[in-house]
């Protein structure tokens, strides 16, 4: 259940930024998702936690002491790797024994120690099966109790539901949680799919280019993005772009590029003239009232919600989710000429990025 600082770290490799001005603290017992896209930087702030990378400037510390200097095996953490690889020749205990063994531990202490993890992921009775007799979830289960037989109470976990489908994923996912609870574990959890990050973490941090955009608890990225990426990348958000027209208190008139107006909030760093991006969620616009008129083009099913997409004039595309109980209710088909509403309350108004909307939410 150790605490983890980061201050100032800093890490290129050969003049690309991996990673740059991480301040950012894990606290004891915590479990903690770095979401980002592919490059932002995820594995590199693993690694420089666990030692095997060192930054090029900054400190880490863990529980209070710094650690910068110091190696992997002094750390009082354990880093599961992207590709984690179970010895084939080896039995599940075996491939639990084995790091044990190879670090002095006695052989009656190893065979215990490996027997109490594999209860803790459930694998007990499957101590003498080869990795191959084990379906993909329980292999990683393995993986994962060889992490826990170090003893380490940092657990460093670089997307380690990524080679699962989609339903192991969700069990090995609720596993993870679990164990977390029960051994206190801090828990650094890199991954990719943001709806993996929002379940399983108390802290949610969002990484672009190697930077922090936005840490805390989910519901709070989520709610309340701070920024234009973090609105793109966390949840499904429809980004519209347009002129600020009107200012009146608390509330901004915004003249979308097809003519239409919509209303947001707005703060006093905004000002009349301004090119701005609002964000919506698309579970937030509301179907058949309001000021917006709609063509709808496209109806996808997506299991426990649907797809609507709409045509607004101009070209404008609005793409609507709506769970699909109340889809069942409606009348939704293609070709119909719909209301639109976006709640004002449900906006988030940005700046016009200097780089244009497409390379601030570019996927890297
Ligand atoms: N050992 C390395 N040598 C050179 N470049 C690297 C190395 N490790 C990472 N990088 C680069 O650093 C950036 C961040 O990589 P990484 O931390 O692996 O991101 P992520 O895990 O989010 O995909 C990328 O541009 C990547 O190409
Ligand atoms: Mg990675």
């Amino acid at each position: 259940m150790p605490r983890v600082v980061l201050e100032n770290v800093k890490k290129s490799f050969n003049g690309i930024v991996a990673l740059e001005d991480i301040n950012i603290s894990f606290e004891n017992g915590e479990y903690a998702c770095v979401l980002g896209p592919t490059g932002s930087g995820k594995t590199t702030l693993l690694k420089v936690i666990a030692g095997l990378v060192k930054p090029d400037y900054g400190e880490v510390y863990i529980d209070n002491k710094r650690v910068t200097n110091i190696p992997p095996e002094a750390r009082n953490a354990v880093y599961m790797h992207q590709q984690y690889a179970l010895f084939p020749h080896l039995t599940v205990g075996e491939n639990i024994s084995f790091g044990l063994l190879a670090r002095g531990v006695r052989k009656e202490d190893a065979m215990r120690k490996t027997l109490e993890v594999l209860e803790i992921v459930k694998l007990r009775q499957w101590a003498d099966a080869y990795p191959h007799e084990l379906s993909g979830g329980m292999q990683q289960r393995v993986a994962l109790a060889r992490c826990l037989a170090t003893g380490a109470k940092l657990l460093l976990l670089d997307e380690p539901l990524s080679a699962l489908d989609a339903r192991l994923r969700l069990e090995v996912r609720n596993e993870l949680a679990r164990i977390a609870e029960e051994l206190d574990l801090t828990v650094i959890h890199v991954t990719h799919d943001q709806s993996e990050a929002m379940s399983l973490a108390d802290k949610l941090i969002l990484l672009r280019n190697g930077r922090i955009v936005q840490a805390g608890p989910p519901e709070e990225v989520y709610l309340k993005p701070n920024s234009i990426f973090t609105a793109y990348f966390v949840g499904e958000s429809i980004l519209l772009d347009g002129v600020i027209r009107r200012i009146n208190g608390d509330t901004a008139f915004i003249e979308l590029r097809n003519g239409m107006t919509i209303e947001t909030f707005c703060d006093e760093s905004f000002k009349e003239g301004d090119l701005a991006v609002v964000a919506v969620r698309c579970e937030d616009v509301i179907i058949g009232e309001g000021p917006l008129m709609g063509l709808l083009k496209e109806i996808s099913f997506l299991g426990s919600f649907s797809k609507i997409i709409f045509e607004l004039p101009g070209g404008l595309k609005m793409s609507v989710n709506i769970p699909l109980t109340d889809f069942i209710k409606s009348d939704l088909r293609v070709g119909m000429a719909l209301q639109l509403a976006i709640p004002k309350e449900r906006t988030r108004l940005f700046k016009y990025p200097a780089i244009g909307i497409a390379k601030e939410v570019e996927a890297v």
